[in-house]
């Protein structure tokens, strides 16, 4: 085993945030459009572009009226890999999982996964949070530390930089250690809703009541409510920025999914698509109601898409036959819509793709990436940095390591099916436009901060990467 935890935590220790130096202008000079007072951003996880196309073509909706003042993005790529963690911070950090180091929902130790495990109890809706005694411990200025998420990230996020300017976030997501969007400070969200999806059944209908909990702390929010068992406090006041996910389009798509031939959506995935636009109309219902409608910027974005669409290309394979195939030491392997293979020793690299050339047509794999590819492709470098995996193998499209035999579909890859995802934003001062250019959910976090009047700069991962905001927020 490598000395993966000391190396990453010498990344922690020189990535304090440090608090930026932030500018509001004065939204009362901004031109109508450009500038908002609040930002709300919702991720419909999984909800492809041509998902949105599909549901645009079934007549008049709630998104649709949102597009009639917006814009639409319909070449909008999430991060690769596009699992539902570096998929939410792209959205708020601005960056890519190089950036971020965060890939998937593993942690440096590999011991440890920061997913419904780490709550006290996760059969419970509300399982009480982060149980402390769940996470791994490192010393850090000489104190032996619990590693919460948000530790794990390298670049601050939006919620920091909004909180640092005075003003109120919060944010609501599928399991407690989405204190991931707190930032490395932990500062960033006043106030978190966290129930677990892992206590919600499986039906359609199970995961609209889970989703009805997010939807009804939107419109507290709104109201400037704190909500029930929710971490934090608002202080009375309406977040500055706020948001959070939908589940229940993801879990269709991986239950229920698509028509074959047709890719029409099954009755039960067109459920789901039909309860999201009826709680974003309650949300803009609400807004209206409270007199904020014409501040508020609204991003529509998913953090992922689902792959594949079309179910006749569906299989799945035994991650542990991939691991096999490397035929050298494996020290972790995360696997799903591709594999991440982290080798016990760099050395092995050459080796272990050897043996999975040999095996690539059993494996159906499309594409093996490594060594300075890897580092061209934007991916980082493993040699340098610990989160890094040695070897990405993407399997073709529709292609599954798993032994699951629940799913038809899954996220976390880098297929367009994983990544091409619905995209756009709403105010009543915007002039109803579509861009067609490739963009990257990246521009979500700069977009977020220029629209409240903030220094996108402020953001570590937007400076990192260079990342720009969407179009139609550029500077002429
Ligand atoms: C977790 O919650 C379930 C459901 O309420 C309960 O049956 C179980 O005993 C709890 N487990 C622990 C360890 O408290
Ligand atoms: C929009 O949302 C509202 C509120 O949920 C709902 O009543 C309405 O049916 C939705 N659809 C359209 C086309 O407005
Ligand atoms: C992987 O190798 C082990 C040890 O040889 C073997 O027991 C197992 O069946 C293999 N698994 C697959 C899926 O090939």
């Amino acid at each position: 085993m490598r000395g993966f935890n000391s190396v990453l935590f010498s990344f922690l220790l020189t990535t304090q945030v440090v608090s930026p130096a932030v500018i509001r202008r004065d939204n009362d000079e901004g031109h109508q459009g450009c500038t908002s007072k609040y930002v709300a951003v919702f991720s419909v996880d999984g909800l492809h572009n041509s998902d949105l196309d599909r549901w645009l073509a079934l007549g008049p909706s709630n998104m649709s009226a949102l597009l009639e003042s917006g814009y639409r993005y319909t070449n909008a790529w999430t991060t690769g890999p596009s699992d539902s963690y570096p998929g939410s911070l792209a959205q708020y950090t601005g960056a890519n999982p190089r950036t971020t180091g965060v890939w998937y929902q593993y942690l440096m130790s590999f011991t440890v996964v920061y997913d419904e495990t780490v709550d006290y109890n996760s059969t419970e809706l509300f399982s009480g949070g982060i149980d402390p005694a769940h996470l791994p411990q490192a010393i850090i200025n000489g104190k032996c530390t619990d590693i919460y998420p948000h530790m794990r990230t390298r670049v601050n996020t939006a919620f920091e930089v909004v909180v640092g300017a005075g003003y109120k976030t919060a944010y609501t997501d599928k399991h407690p250690s989405y204190d991931l969007m707190r930032g490395p400070s932990g500062k960033g969200l006043s106030e978190g809703y966290f129930p677990e999806i892992a206590a919600v059944g499986p039906t359609v209908e199970d995961n609209i009541a889970y989703d009805q909990y997010h939807v009804n702390a939107w419109l507290d929010w709104i109201d400037g409510k704190d909500i029930a068992k929710a971490e934090g406090s608002l202080g009375g006041k309406v977040p500055t920025l706020f948001g959070g996910n939908f589940q229940a389009v993801s879990v269709e798509q991986k239950t229920s999914g698509y028509k074959a031939g047709s890719l029409d959506f099954t009755d039960e995935l067109l459920k789901a698509v039909k309860f999201v636009d009826a709680s974003l109309g309650l949300v803009v219902q609400k807004l209206k109601a409270k007199g904020l409608y014409a501040d508020t910027l609204i991003i529509i974005a998913s953090k992922h898409g689902q792959a594949p669409i079309d179910p006749t290309k569906y299989g799945k394979i035994d991650p542990k036959a991939v691991t096999n195939a490397t035929g050298v030491d494996v020290a972790f392997q995360t696997s799903d819509d591709i594999a991440l293979i982290f080798l016990g020793d760099h050395k092995d690299t050459g080796k272990a793709v050897d043996g999975l050339q040999v095996k690539r047509t059993a494996l159906k794999i499309d594409d093996i990436i490594y060594g300075e590819r890897l580092i061209d492709l934007g991916f980082g470098d493993p040699l340098k940095d610990p989160a890094v995996p040695d070897i990405i193998v993407k399997p073709v499209e529709g292609i599954i390591y798993t032994t699951s035999t629940a799913k038809i579909a899954e996220h976390g890859g880098l297929s367009e099916d994983d990544r091409h995802v619905a995209c756009l934003v709403s105010s009543p001062g915007l002039k109803k436009n579509a861009f067609g250019g490739k963009v990257y959910t990246t521009q979500v976090a700069p977009t977020i901060l220029k629209t409240l009047g903030l220094d996108p700069q402020s953001l570590q991962g937007v400076k990192a990467e260079g990342t720009k905001t969407l179009p139609g927020f550029q500077d002429e």
